[in-house]
């Protein structure tokens, strides 16, 4: 027997939290999506059509004019400084004090959720979620070995009784505010509770908030952080402000954690993109989000009706009957619970036959998934298109009864 012949084919042998990596569902029913002629209410992609692009071309130029070697060079891991200072601005008006240097720039918030999760999480320690949660959080913290721990909830957020459940866990991560997936935002009263018992139970927040701007009719309540600054650790992003390939995002942490969050960053990236942090400021400087944000704003407010419209024509049609969703205020999606009988993702492959997409909500569950969930993306097609893809939808629906 030759050499070649008892040993295994490959010389690498993978870490014990690579077996704990997936590929993500939402990236894998985004390929089906790409399929011409298919109608994706899956992806929680932003509108191409809000990006800034004049005034990121603009603002380009003038950093390459007045600052390009610091623009081009290696530049401090803690992000540039100017922008912390900015983001400090911004959270006191949101009535969270914070000095610019716990402000830590993050390759978006999702790194941010990576380096919580390496500076935080112990193999066999334990970490408490909403039901449902972010599905990119729940990567995040994955390879660092958590068991997690599933806090019940209703329509208004995180039931603060449903704390128990996280006893002794290293944090509990939180998005008050148009929830990713459910569209949920926890109300004041909620959110009082919620820090109140986070805080008798000494059970540190992650505060996750890239919907927060995002609101139709009324601004969301302060952040969590704003009651519990040093109990909270606050996750932001421009990507749903500004554009998503910028990779931008930051935390702001309780003085006692900066400098390891610094030193995972270091480790991790060295720093966010020099460049694009200072293009990103250059546009902002000024105000530009004041006049900006708003148009993203009426522009998803009006494909939520859409969509909202849509939903109700085929309940009283009667294809969606016995289905139940809440009007989400802001954000990007609606989350639909089907009849209990009805699997959403053995409805994708029927829906994806009609044009249409979505994403099976089972995946957004750390345990106990409800398979008969789904989340709707209204952001990423136009309302007329939003209307043939629910009308698409509720035939596969229909066709299950
Ligand atoms: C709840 C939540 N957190 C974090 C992220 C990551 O965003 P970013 O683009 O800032 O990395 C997303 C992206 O969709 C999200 O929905």
């Amino acid at each position: 027997m030759t050499a070649s012949q008892t040993q295994p084919a490959t010389p690498w042998q993978l870490a014990r939290r690579a077996a704990r990596m997936n590929p993500s569902v939402i990236r894998e029913i985004l390929k089906v999506t790409e399929r011409p002629g298919i109608i994706s209410l899956a992806g929680g992609l932003p509108s191409p059509d809000s990006f800034p692009v004049e005034a990121m071309r603009e603002a380009t130029a003038r950093v390459l004019r007045d600052n390009p070697s610091e623009a081009l060079q290696y530049a401090a891991s803690e992000g540039f400084a100017p922008l912390r200072e900015w983001v400090a601005a911004q959270m006191a008006e949101q009535g969270l004090q914070v000095d610019p240097t716990q402000v830590l720039i993050t390759t978006g918030s999702q790194q941010g959720l990576d380096l919580v999760g390496k500076v935080l999480v112990d193999p066999g320690s334990t970490v408490a979620v909403e039901a449902p949660t972010y599905l990119g959080a729940l990567q995040a913290f994955a390879p660092y070995e958590p068991g997690i721990v599933t806090v019940d909830c209703d329509d208004d957020g995180p039931l603060p009784a449903g704390l128990s459940a996280a006893a002794g866990a290293r944090f509990l991560y939180v998005l008050p505010n148009f929830q990713n997936p459910s569209g949920r935002c926890i109300g004041e009263t909620r959110r009082a509770a919620l820090v109140d018992a986070a805080r008798a139970a000494r059970l540190p927040l992650v505060e996750d908030n890239p919907y927060g701007d995002l609101w139709f009719d009324a601004a969301p309540p302060p952040p969590l952080a704003a009651r519990w600054a040093e109990g909270t650790v606050y996750l932001g992003s421009f990507s749903k402000v500004l554009a998503p390939g910028l990779r931008l995002g930051y935390v702001i942490a309780p003085k006692a954690l900066c400098p390891k969050l610094l030193q995972a960053k270091q480790a991790a990236d060295l720093h966010t993109p020099g460049f694009n942090q200072r293009v990103v400021h250059e546009v902002i400087r000024d105000g530009f989000l004041r006049d900006h944000v708003p148009t993203i704003r009426a522009r998803y407010k009006a494909q939520r009706d859409a969509m909202q419209a849509a939903l109700a024509r085929h309940r009283d049609d009667g294809a969606l009957a016995g289905c139940r969703w809440t009007t989400p205020q802001g954000g990007m999606f609606f989350w639909v619970e089907l009849p209990g009988h009805i699997d959403a993702a053995a409805l994708l492959p029927k829906a994806v036959e009609r044009g249409v997409a979505f994403v099976p909500g089972a995946a957004f569950y750390a345990s106990a998934a409800k398979a008969n969930t789904m989340r709707l993306s209204f952001v990423t097609v136009a309302p007329d298109v939003i209307a043939r893809g629910v009308a698409a939808l509720a035939q596969a629906i229909d066709s299950m009864r």
